[in-house]
């Protein structure tokens, strides 16, 4: 298991190589797995601006390409001054690979600020049809 700050770095990194021309509001995320492992994202805007990813998209997307289904925790941090909450079609992006415990932490530009659990964030997601 990684530590918290070690997984801040992963997404401060993350956020470096973000493409954000449109809203200049770069992002990272850091998807740590049950198994240990972590998977990095950012946001990728577009020109046509519905077709840009957030990075929670872009971390999940690698995670899974990786091999692996399970999030343990997952980092989310900006440009910002507040920390970033995920939006709601991120939150049930995590919600299909994780469960009710997985932390979600949300971090500003320095560092971790706010510590939630997933069925905090997102209650009676969605989960099955
Ligand atoms: N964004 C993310 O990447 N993740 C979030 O949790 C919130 C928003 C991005 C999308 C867009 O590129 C920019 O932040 C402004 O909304």
């Amino acid at each position: 298991m990684k530590n918290y700050h070690q997984l801040f770095t992963f997404a401060r990194n993350a956020l470096e190589n973000a493409y954000a021309p449109y809203s200049r509001f770069r992002v990272g995320a850091a998807v740590e797995t049950d198994d240990g492992r972590i998977y990095t994202g950012c946001n990728v805007e577009n020109v046509s601006y519905p077709c840009g990813t957030c990075a929670e998209a872009g971390a999940i997307a690698a995670m899974v390409c990786g091999g692996n289904k399970t999030i343990r925790r997952i980092l989310i941090t900006s440009d910002g001054s507040s920390p970033v909450t995920p939006c709601g079609a991120c939150l049930q992006r995590i919600s299909e690979f994780a469960d009710a415990d997985t932390e979600i932490l949300l971090a500003d530009r320095t560092g971790i600020r706010q510590t939630f659990k997933m069925a905090e964030l997102l209650p009676n997601a969605f989960k099955e049809f």
